[in-house]
């Protein structure tokens, strides 16, 4: 099991007013004949108020397991085997682990305080109802003093806050088009004002244009209603724009977290750097891509040691067999035995572009450490 070694910041854990979320040791498995796949590994996380905690990592490395995990809408064969989730109220009511917590405190939860926004919308949105129907029965189902047509006008004004004209309260979601859709299902998942809004892949079904309107939307509702948001992508470059942190998943495992621009003036896990330099800049001038080598790993049977080593450009000796800590300093923390405050070769500025011989040389001065 990974030691998260965390400075004084990190382990300031328990600050329940700037905190919604303290997520420790986290491990999720997929149980089925074969052997349990581990698809999150002790992730641990704190999410501030307010905050925009971006989640970036290839196909396949846990991003949705760690989501449907978070709001406890995982499905068999997915079990929660280990760790703990505790959401604090931003009223100062008792913490709840929502591992442990019963399904009618969950039912409590959801839309109130927690909410999600899925890749596809018609996940969220039912097809036969039209849209300030379910607007209604969302808010009526928390607010039972409202009534219909109280209702139906809050729903004309979610909608409008996502730049969806009132009067498509009353359009079935086929009649709109696949972003006006995805934008509905944001002003859904935001109807009941909640503290915490986790969004897996939201954009990825919509255009370039759409999904930066969404973007812009998300941040300017994020300023005025002030919940945080967990936002999964496999799109880091999306991230650098709209994240105030990020954790970056490979194989299961938080392997660096920091801010937006930590993560790109400084990636230090040579997966991050591979990350940053596969997709175009936004707004900078286009540079070559370089992408990474080699696929991600088979969670079945994962890489011994470093999971990243047989992709790692900087992997030394030691790599393919000791698993690396998640060491934190001053607020970015990695998972990288180049940054382990021990003996360790000179890091690869460019680590990522292909794997390396198995022993480089040996030099003291750490990165993180
Ligand atoms: N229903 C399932 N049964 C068994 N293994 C699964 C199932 N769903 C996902 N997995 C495993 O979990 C890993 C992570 O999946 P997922 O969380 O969907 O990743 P991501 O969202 O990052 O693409 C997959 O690579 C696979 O090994
Ligand atoms: S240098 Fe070693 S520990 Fe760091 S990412 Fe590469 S293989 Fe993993
Ligand atoms: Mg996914």
């Amino acid at each position: 099991m990974v030691t998260q070694i965390m400075s004084d910041a990190e382990q300031g854990t328990t600050d329940t007013v700037s905190d919604v979320l303290h997520v420790t040791g986290l491990t999720v498995e997929y149980v089925t004949d074969g052997d349990p796949v581990r698809a999150c590994a002790d992730v641990t996380f704190t999410l501030r108020r307010g905050e925009i905690l971006g989640v970036a990592g290839e196909s396949g490395s846990g991003k949705s397991t760690l989501i449907t995990a978070l709001t406890r809408l995982q499905r068999p064969p997915a079990v929660t085997t280990a760790g703990s989730i505790v959401f604090h109220p931003r009223d100062g009511g008792p913490a709840i682990d929502l591992v442990t917590a019963s399904p009618r405190a969950l039912r409590a939860l959801r839309w109130t305080s927690l909410s999600i926004v899925l890749q596809s919308a018609m996940d969220a949105l039912n097809p036969v109802m039209r849209l300030g129907a379910q607007f209604a029965d969302a808010l009526r189902t928390h607010d039972r003093t409202l009534s219909k047509d109280a209702a139906w006008a809050r729903a004309a004004e979610l909608l409008a806050t996502v730049g969806i004209s009132g009067d498509r309260a009353r359009s079935y979601p086929h009649e709109l088009s696949g972003g006006m859709r995805q934008r509905a299902s944001i002003a859904l998942a935001l109807a009941c004002g909640p503290e915490l809004v986790v969004m897996d892949e939201p954009t990825t079904a919509v255009d370039v244009v759409m999904q930066r309107q969404i973007l812009a939307q998300v941040l300017r509702l994020r300023r005025t209603l002030g919940f945080a948001v967990v936002f999964v992508t496999h799109d880091l470059s999306l991230l650098l724009e709209l994240a105030d942190r990020i954790a970056i998943m490979y194989a299961g495992r938080i392997v660096e977290l920091g801010t937006a621009r930590e993560l790109y003036d400084d990636p230090r896990h040579p997966y991050t750097r591979g990350l940053r330099d596969s997709f175009p800049p936004l707004h900078a001038p286009l540079t070559r891509l370089t992408g990474i080598p080699g696929t991600p790993p088979d969670l079945r049977r994962p890489p011994s040691g470093c999971p990243f080593h047989p992709r790692c450009a900087a992997r030394f000796e030691g790599c393919d067999t000791h698993l690396p800590e998640l060491i934190t300093k001053g607020g970015h923390a990695v998972a990288c035995r180049l940054h382990e405050p021990t003996e360790r070769p000179d890091p690869a500025p460019d680590s990522a572009s292909g794997p390396a011989s198995d022993t480089r040389p040996d030099r003291t001065e750490g990165g993180a450490s």
